[in-house]
C-alpha cells in the first residue's frame, strides 16, 4: 500500500451536511483502521459562526453514522479523533481576504507537523470553486514549491460542455491538472472498480467482450427515493445531468474501454477518455427523439401510503418538465463495439434501489435445444451488481433433469459479502484515501468530463429546445414509462429486478 504522508485536509463549505454525513464518518473509519498518517489535521472552513469546539461538536453529533458505529469503549477513540478537527470562519463571503485563513493554516501546519501538504476539499456550490482557487493562489497556497497541494471538487462539474470547459480553464490558472481531483463517488464504489478486474484479470471474459459475442449492454441505475429535500437543485438539473453525464458515463467508459497497458492512473484514464470519445454523438433531432425516453414520476399509492408526484415536491416548479427518468440507446463507434447497442437508464421512484450492468451475450449460432417453455432464443447474461447486494451473477442454461433435452436458465451467483473477511470501504473512504496518497485513478480528468458533456449536450439541447419533445409520466413505484420498453430492440426487454409497487398508468404524456 502507498504511504500516506503527513497532511492537512481543509474542507471548504464545512458546515454543510456533506461534511457530517460523509466526510467525517469516512475519516473516522480511516482513522480507526489506521489509514491516516501520524500527523493529520482537518480544518473546516465556512461562513458559519463556529469555533473549534462548536464545530467539533456539530460534526461529531451530526454524524449519525459515526454514532451508530460506536460502542462505549470507542468513545475514547472519537475524542482522540475529534482533537484533530479545527474550524476557521471565513466571514460573510468566500470571496474575501484569505490572510487570516493562511495564518491559521500555517500555525496548524507548524504545530502539528503537516509538512505543508494540503488537500483542499470543496464541498461548496460549484460557482465558488474558482473564487476559492483564486484566493488560495493569492496567498501562495497553491504552488507545490514546499509540500504538495491538491484540490478536490464535488460534482456537478459544469452545467453543460461550455461551462465545464470554462471551469476547467479557470481552475487551470491556479492548479495544474494533476493537482485537481474531480470526485465521482461511483468510482469510489468497490464494485465499480471491480469492473476492471472482472474484465482484465480473467481470461474467460475478455475474449468475449466484443461485438462478436455481445448482443447488447444494459445498464440500470434505479433509486426508490424521490428528490427528497433537493427539489430546488434537481429541478434545474434533471436525471441526465444529475446521474447520466457523470456516474453512468463513468460506468460506460469502464465497460467499453480497451485494455490499458498498466494500472497507473494515466494509463487507465487515457483508455476511458478514448472510450468516451468513441460514443456516437446524436446530432440529429430525429435520432435523439427515437433513442431517448424522458419521464417524470407521478403521485401514487405505494403499500397503502400516498407518495407525492415530482411536481408536488418542495422546490419544484408545479409545471416542471424536468426528467426524473432518462433512458438512452446509443452506440460506441469503434472496432470492438460496432453495432452493439448500449441501453442505459437512470431514474428516481422506481420499485427498488439497484445499479447493475447486464452483458447480454449472443445466443448460440445454431440452436438445437428448446428451453422448458419451448423457446430456443435465450441469451447468456453476465450481471454485475454495483449495489446493493454487490456481486456478480452469471445466467446460463442447464439441462432440466429427466428425459430429453429441455433447457432451464440457472444462476451462478457471487456475493461480495461471502468474502467474510472483507470489509468494503465506503466510496468516500476510498476516494479520500486515494487523494491523500496522490492516486487519481478514481477521479475524473478534465478531458473525461468534457468528453462526457460532449455526448450529453445535444440531448440536453433537444430536450430543452426541440420540437415535439415529450415527457412521459410514470407512477412512483413502477419501472418507468411504458414506452421505454420500445427502446430495446427485438425479443429483449429491460431486466426489472423487482415487482411494480403501484398501478401502471400505461402510456401517459405529461407535456
Ligand atoms: C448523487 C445524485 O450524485 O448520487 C443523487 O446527485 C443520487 O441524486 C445519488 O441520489 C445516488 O448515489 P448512490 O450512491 O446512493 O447510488
Amino acid at each position: 500500500m502507498n504511504k500516506t504522508s503527513n497532511q492537512m485536509l481543509i474542507i471548504f463549505g464545512a458546515s454543510g451536511d456533506l461534511t457530517a454525513r460523509k466526510l467525517i464518518p469516512a475519516l473516522f473509519n480511516l482513522y480507526k483502521d489506521d489509514h491516516l498518517p501520524e500527523k493529520f489535521v482537518v480544518l473546516g472552513v465556512s461562513r458559519s459562526d463556529l469555533t473549534d469546539v462548536s464545530f467539533r461538536k456539530k460534526v461529531v453529533t451530526e454524524s449519525s453514522y459515526l454514532e451508530e458505529e460506536l460502542g462505549k469503549e470507542e468513545k475514547e477513540y472519537v475524542d482522540k479523533f475529534a482533537d484533530k478537527i479545527f474550524y476557521e470562519d471565513l466571514g460573510k463571503s468566500y470571496d474575501t481576504d484569505y490572510t487570516n485563513l493562511a495564518h491559521r493554516i500555517s500555525d496548524l501546519n507548524t504545530k502539528y507537523g503537516t509538512e505543508n501538504n494540503y488537500i483542499y476539499y470543496l464541498s461548496t456550490p460549484p460557482n465558488i470553486y474558482e473564487t476559492v482557487a483564486k484566493n488560495l493562489h493569492e496567498q501562495s497556497l497553491t504552488a507545490e514549491t514546499n509540500g504538495w497541494k491538491r484540490f478536490i471538487v464535488e460534482k456537478p462539474f459544469g452545467y453543460d460542455l461550455e461551462s465545464a470547459r470554462e471551469l476547467n480553464n479557470a481552475l487551470h490558472q491556479y492548479f495544474k491538472e494533476n493537482q485537481i481531483y474531480r470526485i465521482d463517488h461511483y468510482l469510489g464504489k468497490e464494485t465499480v472498480q471491480n469492473l476492471l478486474v472482472t474484465r482484465f484479470a480473467n481470461s474467460i471474459f475478455e475474449p468475449l467482450w466484443n461485438r462478436n459475442y455481445i448482443h447488447h449492454i444494459e445498464i440500470t441505475n434505479a433509486e426508490s427515493v424521490g428528490v427528497e429535500k433537493r427539489g430546488g437543485y434537481y429541478d434545474k438539473s434533471g436525471a441526465l445531468r444529475d446521474m447520466f453525464q457523470n456516474h453512468l458515463l463513468q460506468i460506460v467508459s469502464l465497460v467499453a474501454m480497451e485494455p490499458p497497458i498498466g494500472d497507473e492512473a494515466e494509463e487507465i484514464r487515457n483508455e476511458k477518455v478514448k472510450a468516451l470519445k468513441s460514443l456516437r454523438i446524436m446530432k440529429d433531432h430525429k435520432i435523439i427523439h427515437d433513442h431517448t425516453i424522458r419521464g417524470q414520476y407521478l403521485a401514487a399509492e405505494i403499500n397503502g401510503e400516498k407518495v407525492k408526484g415530482y411536481r408536488e415536491e418542495e422546490g419544484v416548479d408545479p409545471d416542471s418538465t424536468t426528467e426524473t427518468y432518462a433512458a438512452i440507446k446509443f452506440f460506441v463507434d469503434n472496432w470492438r463495439w460496432k453495432d452493439v447497442p448500449f441501453y442505459v437508464r437512470t431514474a428516481k421512484r422506481m420499485p427498488t434501489k439497484v445499479t447493475e450492468i447486464v452483458i447480454h451475450f449472443k445466443s448460440t449460432h445454431h440452436q438445437i435445444f428448446t428451453d422448458s417453455a419451448g423457446i430456443t432464443n435465450k441469451d447468456n447474461q453476465l450481471i454485475i451488481r454495483i449495489q446493493p447486494d454487490e456481486g456478480i451473477l452469471i445466467k446460463f442454461g442447464v439441462k432440466v433433469p429427466g428425459q430429453g433435452f429441455k433447457v432451464e436458465r440457472t444462476n451462478l451467483d457471487f456475493y461480495y459479502s461471502s468474502l467474510s473477511d472483507t470489509n468494503l470501504m465506503t466510496a468516500y473512504e476510498r476516494l479520500l484515501l486515494d487523494a491523500m496518497q496522490g492516486d487519481a485513478t478514481l477521479y475524473a480528468r478534465a478531458d473525461e468530463v468534457e468528453a462526457a458533456w460532449e455526448f450529453v449536450d445535444p440531448i440536453l439541447d433537444y430536450w430543452q429546445n426541440g420540437e415535439n419533445v415529450v415527457t412521459y409520466g410514470y407512477s412512483a413505484g413502477v419501472w418507468g414509462p411504458k414506452n421505454a420498453d420500445e427502446l430495446i430492440d427485438g425479443l429483449y426487454m429491460w431486466r426489472n429486478p423487482g415487482e411494480h409497487l403501484a398501478d401502471d398508468p400505461g402510456f401517459c404524456v405529461i407535456k
